[in-house]
């Protein structure tokens, strides 16, 4: 992480600059198009954490607030992790791993975190755990069951009450999207 430069910033506080050069590094890691949408999904108050190389964005996150309910529990205050990205030359030098341990320090204050991943290995390796039990929708009309939904995983914050990941796992439906 020599020379690398970690900030952070509200959704409603990036430029168009700055909105351009996240959905670059997204587009370039996930080599998917499809990024330059992200910001039509985000709210002003969803908070960016970013990896800078001589002011140049090379790694980014964005923080959601979510409703994670695991059974038998109150619904938690999550923090929900979007969009990591490291820019496609930077990979493999310890700037995700970076980008993540600040992650997790200035989520201190919600209750537990989740993401959904195809590469759990990579959260593994900085203490996430993949959730092993069933997960759902909670709909207006109940639960909405995702058997079919595969990488969820969660992240124990100071807050976080015992859990019980082989338990039931449920989020609120956020119509676009579930997990
Ligand atoms: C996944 C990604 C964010 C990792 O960032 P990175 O900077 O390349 O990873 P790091 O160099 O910090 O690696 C940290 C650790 O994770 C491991 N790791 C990295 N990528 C991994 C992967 N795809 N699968 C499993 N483990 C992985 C590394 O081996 C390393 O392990 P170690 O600490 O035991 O040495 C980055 O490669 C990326 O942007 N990929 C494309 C987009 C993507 O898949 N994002 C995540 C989707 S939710």
């Amino acid at each position: 992480m020599d020379g690398i430069q970690i900030k952070t910033a509200r959704m409603g506080d990036l430029d168009d600059a700055g909105r351009k050069a996240v959905v670059d590094v997204c587009a370039d890691a996930f080599k998917m198009p499809e990024f330059y949408d992200l910001f039509s999904f985000l709210k002003p108050d969803n908070l960016h954490v970013m990896a800078y190389r001589d002011a140049v964005l090379i790694g980014h996150t964005v923080v959601s607030t979510r409703w994670m309910q695991p059974e038998g529990l109150s619904i938690l205050c999550s923090a929900y992790i979007d969009a990591v990205a490291v820019a496609s030359a930077e990979q493999g030098k310890g700037i995700g791993k970076g980008l993540m341990q600040h992650v997790a320090s200035v989520i201190t204050d919600y209750e537990i975190a989740g993401l959904e991943t195809g590469v759990p290995g990579f959260y593994e390796s900085v203490g996430w755990e993949l959730w092993r039990g069933s997960l759902a929708g909670r709909g207006d009309d109940g639960l909405i069951p995702t058997p079919e939904q595969t990488g969820v995983m969660i992240l124990r914050l100071p807050k976080t009450p015992a859990l019980n990941l082989d338990g039931l796992l449920t989020i609120e439906d956020q119509k676009a999207r579930i997990w």
